[in-house]
């Protein structure tokens, strides 16, 4: 029978942990197992790697250590503290969340994982984690790395990312969770998935310490799996994005609350590339009256699903119209939450006469 054939090896928690006490790398987060603290780590660590992570999370905590000031925080500062992270929903929704615990929870982390799974932003993984981190339930938190670890210890060949195999894993994992260590038995899977048992071909199981109940490595099989559905390749977009000066003024606009980077701040841009003529009239158009106008180059921006290819015309001005938002460079610095695509782009400003 199929199911039987992918059951979990009795021994994996008693190896896992055993590995995970002597090898788990040394991250703020886990040096205690405060909810909020847990939380916050597993909502920046959703779409971004742990050592991009590490400087926005001491940041982020010695900014705002309670659920309280986070609830409380300014919107601008909360977005400059998460600006150059992505994925700026999670920075809302964990306001929001925040807002919810101190509105219906009198402040309190709430500690069931129904509680936890239903606060905005915070997805089956997500509420697994932290229920069994800060809690110790016995909650799995599954994702495609431990789905790679997973279908590799059962040599599993059915595809990871159709969705029934999460929540069958999910189940398996239950089933077998150890009585104490909870927390570090899912941190432990997350583990040997981020150092050892590394994607793409690249498993270091000379190393781990499931290699002796690894079924895909028994069999020599570790680098056909897991088995997965071949990503779509990311759609491109062209764009000609303005940088505008008037002296120390610099000319922004805000994104629609729409879509993405919605209601971000971003420079001036458009649709497909402009040509010197065609941004000239663009700028006219606008009312804004050149001095001088110069090609920056290219940048590229890339996102999960799409790719932004930019040109940049930089642009000195007498005049920046009355439809932009007007910062001077320093505010742009200190207090304006400008996206990495566009950010990148902020030394360019700098570049002549300065
Ligand atoms: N990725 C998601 N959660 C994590 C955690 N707690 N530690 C390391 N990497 C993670
Ligand atoms: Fe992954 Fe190799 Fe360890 Fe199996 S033995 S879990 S394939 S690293």
């Amino acid at each position: 029978m199929k199911k039987d054939q992918n059951a979990l090896p009795p021994r994996l928690c008693e190896l896992l942990l055993a590995w995970y006490d002597r090898n788990q790398r040394v991250l703020p987060w886990r040096e205690n197992t405060d909810p909020y603290r847990v939380w916050v780590s597993e909502i920046m660590l959703q779409q971004t790697r742990v050592e991009a992570v590490i400087p926005y999370y001491e940041r982020f905590l010695s900014t705002l250590p309670t659920v309280e000031a986070l609830a409380n925080a300014d919107e601008q500062l909360l977005m400059k503290l998460w600006e150059g992270l992505g994925y700026y929903t999670r920075v809302r929704n964990l306001q929001k969340s925040a807002r919810v615990i101190c509105e219906q929870y009198g402040g309190v982390f709430p500690s069931t994982f129904e509680q936890i799974r239903s606060l905005p932003g915070i997805g089956d993984y997500t509420a697994g984690a932290i229920s069994s981190i800060a809690f110790e339930l016995p909650t799995p938190a599954v994702d495609g790395n431990v789905l790679r670890v997973l279908s590799r210890v059962t040599a599993d060949d059915r595809n990871i990312d159709d969705a029934a195999l999460k929540k069958e894993y999910t189940e398996r994992l239950r089933a077998i969770y150890p009585v104490a260590k909870r927390g570090d038995f899912t941190q432990s899977l997350m583990e040997l998935g981020a150092i050892v048992c590394l994607p793409n071909g690249e498993p270091k199981c000379s190393h781990c310490p499931l290699k002796s109940i690894c079924q895909a490595h028994l069999q020599g099989r570790e680098m056909e799996l897991p088995v997965r559905t071949p990503k779509k390749s990311r759609k491109k977009q062209q764009m000609t994005v303005f940088l505008l000066k008037r002296g120390d003024s610099i000319a922004l606009c805000k994104r629609s609350s729409v879509g993405l980077l919605s209601g971000m701040w971003e420079f001036p841009n458009t649709d497909g590339f402009l040509t010197r003529q065609q941004a000239e009239e663009w700028l006219r158009q606008r009312g804004v009256t050149l001095e001088s106008l110069r090609s920056a180059g290219k940048a590229k921006h890339i996102f999960s699903h799409i790719e932004w290819d930019m040109k940049v015309w930089l642009a000195e001005c007498n005049c920046l119209g009355k439809q932009f938002e007007i910062v001077t460079q320093r505010q742009l610095n200190d207090h304006v939450a400008l996206p990495t695509a566009f950010g990148q782009l902020v030394p360019f400003l700098k570049k002549e006469g300065e």
